[in-house]
């Protein structure tokens, strides 16, 4: 086994490293011949719960590129199915609820997780990673607010009416699902600690739908204490990310996060020297610009890399998930010019 990797960890507390690091978002999926072959034989539910199987996932883009962090194979969907909410992945829309939430009631039968006995394919996966990756693998899961967002729609959402009506007309209920979520997916990010995770990610993925106003009022409580719940167990890194969320990075970074994540709308250079460097940050190239050709592919992603203060806690990643049928030849050139940067 080479020598440990750990230019990602140190990144993500601000210490130098000799080059930025670099993973992405989705780093394991469909835009990759080999995850296609296995999901020709293995649903994505299976690919998750079959722990040499996500092992081999997790490790695809590892091999294949090169990347100075690996992500555990999982999905933001998968622990809610234990607390009572039934979902499937319908092609080409995402997670369908069968039953999403419609009242306090609701609310208040959701389950408890039991980490050893739902989650364990898990913490089995992470276990088999710690002995074969040489790279620091991050573990993760949905925040609140777009767990909730998912539970209270059924489904992805342009409006998100249902859910913001309920947020605003059964507020007291709104407040108990966050609660009952930010407590359950840290208990989550920490059992993934526990069997090997070396840094965690909370995904806030649609959280940029809400008004500065709502987010304080109706999240960002919810959020500090989940980020205070992991802090008090464990010193691992937590990074936080949000798209069309460039209006609360300051909100995210006093929730006591280590890494914020920047969305690729976001002027990166700009937003770190707004939050007075105080964290590190991960971001941002757009991730449709790798279905463009190379040369204009190396000067955005050239002009992020100039950009940028020559200060620690840098982190190289695309401003959201890569894409489905993004060519893999410009992910390999991409990884290799910050590789040599
Ligand atoms: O290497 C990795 O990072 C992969 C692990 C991973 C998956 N989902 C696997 C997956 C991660 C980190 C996620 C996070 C996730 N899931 C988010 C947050 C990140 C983001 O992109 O904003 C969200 C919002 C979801 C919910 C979700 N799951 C959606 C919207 C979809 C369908 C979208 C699509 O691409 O079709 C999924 C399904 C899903 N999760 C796939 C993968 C690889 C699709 C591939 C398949 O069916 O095999």
């Amino acid at each position: 086994m080479t020598q440990f990797n750990d230019r990602f960890l140190k990144a993500c507390r601000q210490e130098m490293t000799d080059r930025p690091p670099v993973w992405f978002m989705r780093q394991a999926g469909r835009y990759q011949d080999k995850y296609r072959e296995i999901r020709k034989k293995h649903s994505l539910v299976q690919i998750c719960e079959i722990p040499e199987v996500c092992a081999e996932v997790t490790l695809l883009p590892i091999e294949q590129f090169g990347f100075d962090a690996a992500i555990i194979f999982s999905d933001i969907m998968i622990p809610l199915g234990p607390m009572g909410i039934d979902f499937d992945y319908k092609e080409g829309v995402g997670p369908v609820i069968e039953n999403p939430i419609k009242s306090k009631r609701d609310v208040e039968n959701l389950k408890d997780l039991d980490l050893g006995k739902d989650l364990q394919y898990t913490g089995a996966s992470l276990n088999i990673l710690k002995d074969t990756l040489n790279v620091p693998c991050i573990g993760f899961v949905g925040a609140p607010f777009t767990l909730a967002s998912y539970m209270l729609e059924g489904g992805p959402s342009k409006s998100y009416i249902k859910m913001k009506s309920f947020m605003y007309r059964e507020t007291e209920a709104w407040h108990l699902l966050m609660e009952k979520l930010a407590k359950n997916m840290a208990d989550y990010l920490l059992y993934q600690v526990e069997n090997g995770a070396m840094v965690v990610q909370i995904f806030d993925s649609w959280v940029g739908i809400l008004s500065r106003a709502d987010y304080l009022e109706f999240v960002f409580p919810h959020m500090q204490k989940m980020v205070a719940h992991i802090k008090a167990k464990t010193d691992v890194p937590v990074i936080m990310f949000g798209t069309n969320a460039s209006h609360l990075l300051q909100d995210m970074k006093a929730t006591g996060a280590d890494v914020i994540g920047i969305d690729w709308k976001t002027d990166m250079a700009k937003a770190w020297s707004d939050l007075n460097y105080e964290v590190a940050v991960q971001g941002n190239l757009d991730p449709t610009l790798l279905f463009a050709e190379w040369s204009l592919i190396e000067v955005r992603a050239k002009k992020i890399l100039d950009s940028m203060p020559k200060r620690p806690g840098f982190i190289f990643n695309l401003g959201h998930g890569i894409l489905p049928k993004t060519p893999q030849e410009n992910v390999g050139n991409l990884v290799k010019l910050v590789q040599s940067y």
